[in-house]
């Protein structure tokens, strides 16, 4: 419903166009030979053979006037940049933590983190760990344990917190292996299971764990915003409240977080790492200066760190969230209608489509969702991302054959206030052609792949071929 005049329901693009971009088209003729080339690998298709590019909501969105404009004020000093100290007082405003480490990624955040936490025997838990974060973590000796909640394993039951952990099975891990445990993650949205949100009583019966059993507690907050969206119109008490205070009471349960700023941000480029605790002040801060840069830029220019600033206020307005929301739950009901399963309720930075659902008949060593990701680029020249055995089966050293993920997703992940609804709406048409045609689906093979993180690398081919 439109928020202002209750007799439009249209919920519109939030903002106007002041510079656009082409994008690409291509035949289908030149995608078949294209996938040839990439190894049926999308990672491996140049983007301006892409027409619809939801492979990622990553660093992939626009920015607005006013982060254009703050770029021009970004100070580039080596050390002590006023760039820096305005970042710096927006994220403290925001999350309440004292120490404020900016770094260039995500993953950058997670390395240093997990340099100082992680080592052989460890055991990190976290509701679902995203990919690089579980590398990290495995990188530096520690095991990764998931913990999702219990509903997040049936893609079709409308739980509101799909995103949750498992406080039980927390609490298990804790009662007979805390010495091992070095810190308790959570990932806001979570992503491995689907953009689904955490709420805030789950946010807190972490807490309440944390302090059981003295862990330190942090947030992995890419997408903090979205979730806050979603506690604001899921959980209880909560619908009369600001996102941004939402948001800070979030951040303020927790003793630190790591922000992959290219999601919630809304930069194409930058992360955070941000926590109270003044004794890892140090270790992380000399890990920083010698693996990203000195601690007032963090392997980011001034520029950077002034659109970032202004990103991480913009990202909390209401319309904002609202049109975000509206877009995915938009795509995912085409999907739904079209007769292509998805995971529901629907997230909050993409469609998950249930590639096991739809293709029930192709097993998981023939890679279903990777299967069906190639068909919606072969016939609709749209590129999306396997979230399944490709990306997190294991090979068992016994049998050298794939043990399968526990699902088969395929991920249309929508770069921020990028698309509009013709596009969507050209995303529909092309599942409805996929859904009347199950054949276009080809099974596939591994020919190559690398030891960790394989979906980035590998080559595959059509079964048969
Ligand atoms: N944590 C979460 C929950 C993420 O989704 C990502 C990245 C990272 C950490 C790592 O951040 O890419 O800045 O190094 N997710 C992207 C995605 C890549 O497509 O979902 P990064």
């Amino acid at each position: 419903m439109n928020p202002i005049d209750p007799r439009f329901k249209t919920i519109i693009e939030p903002f106007k166009l002041k510079i656009v971009e082409p994008i690409p088209f291509t035949t289908r003729e030149e995608r078949e030979t294209l996938l040839k080339t990439a190894g049926y690998n999308l990672f491996n298709i140049p983007a301006d053979k892409v027409t619809i590019d939801l492979l990622t909501d990553s660093g992939t969105g626009a920015m607005s006037v006013e982060q254009w404009a703050a770029m021009f004020r970004g100070d580039e000093s080596y050390a002590g940049a006023t760039s820096y100290y305005r970042l710096e007082k927006v994220v403290r405003d925001l999350t309440g933590f004292k120490h404020v480490l900016p770094v260039h990624q995500g993953r950058a955040a997670e390395k240093l983190l997990f340099q100082v936490f992680g080592a052989q025997g460890r055991r990190i838990p976290n509701n679902s760990h995203f990919d690089t974060t579980r590398a990290h973590v495995e990188f530096s000796g520690s095991e990764a344990v998931d913990l999702p909640a219990p509903e997040s394993s049936d893609t079709q039951a409308e739980h509101p917190f799909k995103g949750n952990m498992d406080l039980a099975a927390l609490e298990e891990l804790l009662k007979h292996d805390a010495a091992r445990v070095p810190l308790v993650c959570l990932t806001v949205t979570n992503n491995s299971a689907g953009g689904q949100p955490v709420s805030m009583a789950n946010i807190r019966g972490v807490r309440a764990l944390c302090d059981k059993y003295g862990k330190p507690f942090f947030l992995d907050a890419a997408r903090f915003a979205e979730n806050a969206y979603f506690i604001r119109t899921r959980e209880p008490g909560y619908a009369e409240r600001s996102v941004r205070s939402i948001a800070e009471e979030m951040f303020r349960l927790a003793d630190g977080c790591w922000i992959s700023a290219k999601k919630d941000g809304l930069v194409n480029i930058g992360g955070l790492l941000a926590f109270n605790d003044t004794g890892l002040h140090d270790p992380l801060r000399n890990l920083l200066i010698l693996q990203e840069g000195f601690p007032t830029y963090g392997g980011l220019a001034g520029r950077d760190l002034e659109a970032l600033a202004v990103g991480l206020q913009e990202v909390t307005h209401e319309d904002y969230l609202r049109y975000r929301a509206a877009t995915v739950q938009y795509l995912g009901s085409g999907f739904e209608k079209a007769g292509i399963p998805v995971l529901k309720p629907f997230g909050g930075h993409a469609v998950y489509v249930d590639a096991k659902r739809f293709l029930p008949r192709m097993p998981p060593q023939q890679f279903p969702a990777q299967a069906l990701a190639v068909a919606l680029y072969l016939e609709g020249a749209i590129r999306s991302v396997e979230i399944g055995t490709l990306m997190f089966g294991r090979k068992n050293p016994a049998t050298g054959q794939d043990e399968p993920a526990p699902r088969e997703l395929v991920r249309l992940a929508l770069p921020r206030r990028v698309y509009t609804q013709a596009h969507v709406d050209y995303c529909v048409e092309v599942a409805q052609v996929i859904a009347q045609g199950k054949h276009l689906v080809r099974p596939l093979k591994i020919v190559s792949e690398a030891p960790i993180l394989r979906h980035f690398t590998a080559r595959l081919e059509p079964l048969g071929s």
